[in-house]
């Protein structure tokens, strides 16, 4: 965040100018504690989120396991008498039965293949970078293998050799130091001596990972997902969790253990939209369960797994298993929770033990399904519900509205999961920004004693086509965004986990957008709607406190919205203030049972006067929050907010506050 140091001195409540919005804050009374929950992440490998994203693996397509074998690869060759490639496919084996085999005649070592990457490879000049495959010299000695760096020019800018190859199976590894940089590179392999080499698992990864891991994720993202310091991750998505049918649906099984034993399937993505067909997007899991539970550790965020519930996505194939069929699935979501928690003697908790993480991951939510809706639903989710709270009575299971945000589906689900006291039910709204606007009130007056909410996917759509893909991240829909999210913090007692969606898009490969953080093979861009995100996420607080304009929530009139919460531990109060005119407003806030410690606080303010204006990943980042010192020490204050603005005003305090008002 930009930091201007510019005290402002007391601003005393003066004499109450004409348009003046006269706000009281009770800051003594506890509303509501904040669940630590409260503001998480949603991801989902939409986008080229994984593969090709936060899974820092540069090689597409490394398995040879795509339905077209080559996809991803070139063979570079004078003609076929010199080397040749052929893909052999050892169909017993079940998860990667291809390998590639390179039969070279003659040694001047003139044959190679390279890989495209995931539209290219980002190659950073000074930078390390760890090569591995596995190999074995089928026939004929001591053939050697040079690896390049290629740039996008084709110049080499990095190069490395493995020699010593043995007639049995083995993995190779070797580090390489790039000369300079590559958006668009690409890896290439020339054979040199003559015979036949098998080659599979062909691996490029960044030395500089995420927490330095061999085969980890790409740090620049995971730290932009840190910085949002999310209360929880879900995972894997999203419809992905579906598939188009039950076989291409997302198995948690098949992404842990060994990464060369993960079985590839299509990404549901690949096909879903025509006219942003991804023919290339495949998952590879090398992004799999024990990787999300252990970056959530990481973060210190809760995990939270959401996972098939015997029903593929209803936009698409509509499958569902049958009733009598549903316990493979159950035991699915049994096993996941044996994964994460259970002992190491345990069948699946051996697995985590032996994937480095004999601690539990203490994982307590798990989602069942994602999009569902109609009976097929309930009476699948009833079944899960019953055979996981007999087994494991204390996690708390997500239930799904559906994916949309009323309607037929949406009050059918609800009546239904009441019904049935589910814990949590995740609510959908992807929706223009007037509707955001309209809607900050929603859960003041919601269903006080039924299940909880999880606001598990939103973000405000804008109208419009704009050329750059990070475009409809543009600053009309982030304000929408923090007007609506200062409801659902007013709402913290039943609003309890909330997620932006989706996380992750690169700028040359995605499929849906508006997406919280933008990327290409280098760099990332950090959205206006991220920071909305993050300016309430960091300052969540421990406990709501009432706002009000004469008596009532601060919920649009006049285009003002409002928030507050106190944090016990920092002993801050923090107030929220949205703007939504196109002229600046003045708060005059009451402060009331406060006491101001006579120490500086702080304005956080994120705003523009265009609401197309966006953060361009090629650009500077223009709009990120500008941050000011503020001094308050009387219980009175007045505040200029800008036109279009998001203002977080945090005041430290002297006296702590009432306890909790109890529930
Ligand atoms: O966030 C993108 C998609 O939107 C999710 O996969 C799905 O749950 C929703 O329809």
């Amino acid at each position: 965040m930009r930091r201007t140091v510019i005290i402002i001195a007391l601003i005393a409540f003066s004499v109450v100018s004409r348009g003046q919005r006269q706000l009281t804050v009770e800051a003594d009374k506890s509303i509501t504690p904040v669940a630590s929950t409260m503001w998480g992440v949603f991801f989902e490998d939409i986008n080229f989120g994984a593969d090709g994203g936060l899974y820092a693996e540069l090689v597409k397509n490394r398995s040879f396991e795509f339905p077209l074998p080559m996809m991803g690869w070139r063979e570079n060759r004078v003609n076929y008498q010199k080397g040749r490639m052929l893909v052999i496919n050892r169909a017993a084996s079940s998860s990667n039965p291809r390998f590639a085999r390179v039969t070279i005649n003659q040694p001047e070592g003139n044959y190679s293949i390279s890989n495209e990457g995931y539209r290219g490879i980002g190659i950073q000049k000074g930078a390390q970078y760890n090569f591995s495959i596995m190999a074995r010299q089928e026939s004929g000695n001591g053939m050697k293998l040079r690896i390049q760096l290629l740039n996008n020019a084709g110049k080499e800018i990095g190069n490395a050799y493995l020699d010593g190859f043995s007639k049995d199976w083995a993995t190779y590894k070797i580090s390489i130091s790039s000369t300079d940089s590559a958006q668009r590179g690409k890896l290439n392999l020339i054979f040199e001596g003559a015979g036949v080499m098998d080659i599979d698992m062909v691996s490029l990864f960044p030395k500089d990972t995420w927490k330095q891991r061999p085969g980890g994720l790409r740090k620049d993202l995971v730290q932009k997902i840190a910085d949002l310091k999310p209360g929880f991750i879900r995972f894997p998505g999203g419809c992905i969790v579906e598939g188009r049918d039950l076989t291409n649906r997302y198995q948690w099984k098949t992404t842990v253990g060994r990464v060369d034993e993960r079985k590839l399937i299509m990404n549901r993505w690949n096909v879903e939209f025509p006219r942003k067909a991804a023919p290339d997007y495949y998952q590879s899991f090398g992004l799999g369960f024990f990787e999300y539970f252990q970056l959530a550790e990481d973060l210190g965020a809760e995990p939270l797994p959401i996972l098939n519930c015997g029903m593929a996505c209803q936009f698409n194939s509509g499958e569902v298993a049958a009733m009598d069929e549903l316990q493979p699935y159950i035991e699915d979501a049994l096993d996941l929770i044996e994964f994460a928690n259970g002992p190491v003697t345990s069948r699946w908790g051996k697995l985590r033990s032996d994937m480095g993480h004999p601690a539990p991951f203490n994982m307590k939510l798990l989602g069942v399904g994602n999009e569902q809706w109609e009976p097929q639903y309930i009476e699948r989710y009833r079944v899960f519900e019953k055979a996981i709270l007999d087994v494991y009575p204390n996690i708390k299971i997500v239930s799904g509205a559906g994916p949309y945000a009323e309607g037929e589906y949406f009050n059918y689900a609800w009546k239904e999961l009441k019904n049935s006291n589910a814990a949590f039910i995740d609510e959908h709204y992807y929706k223009p920004p007037s509707w955001f606007l309209n809607n900050a009130a929603r859960y003041d007056n919601y269903e006080r004693k039924g299940p909880k909410i999880f606001a598990g996917e939103y973000a405000a759509h804008v109208k419009g086509n704009p050329t750059d893909g990070e475009g409809m991240n543009c600053w009309e829909s982030a304000l929408a965004e923090a007007a609506f999210m200062t409801g659902l913090e007013r709402n913290a007692d039943i609003v309890q986990m909330c997620s932006y969606a989706p996380l992750l898009a690169h700028t040359d490969a995605w499929q849906w957008r508006p997406d919280l953080i933008w990327f290409d093979n280098l760099n990332s861009v950090a959205t206006p709607n991220y920071y909305v995100q993050q300016l309430f996420s960091v300052n969540k607080g421990t406990d709501v406190v009432g706002i009000s304009e004469a008596g009532k929530p601060i919920a649009g009139k006049d285009s003002l919205y409002a928030s507050a919460v106190t944090d016990r531990n920092k002993k801050e109060l923090i107030i929220k203030l949205v703007n939504t005119a196109s002229t600046s407003q003045t708060a005059a806030i009451d402060l009331k049972g406060f006491q101001p410690d006579k120490k500086a606080g702080t304005v956080q303010l994120l705003y523009s006067s265009n609401p197309a204006a966006f953060n361009k990943l090629s650009a500077l980042e223009n709009l990120k929050p500008e941050v000011k010192s503020i001094m308050v020490n009387t219980k009175k204050l007045t505040y200029e907010l800008p036109a279009s603005s998001v203002t977080v005003i945090t005041i430290p305090y002297k006296v702590l506050p009432v306890p909790h008002k109890k529930k």
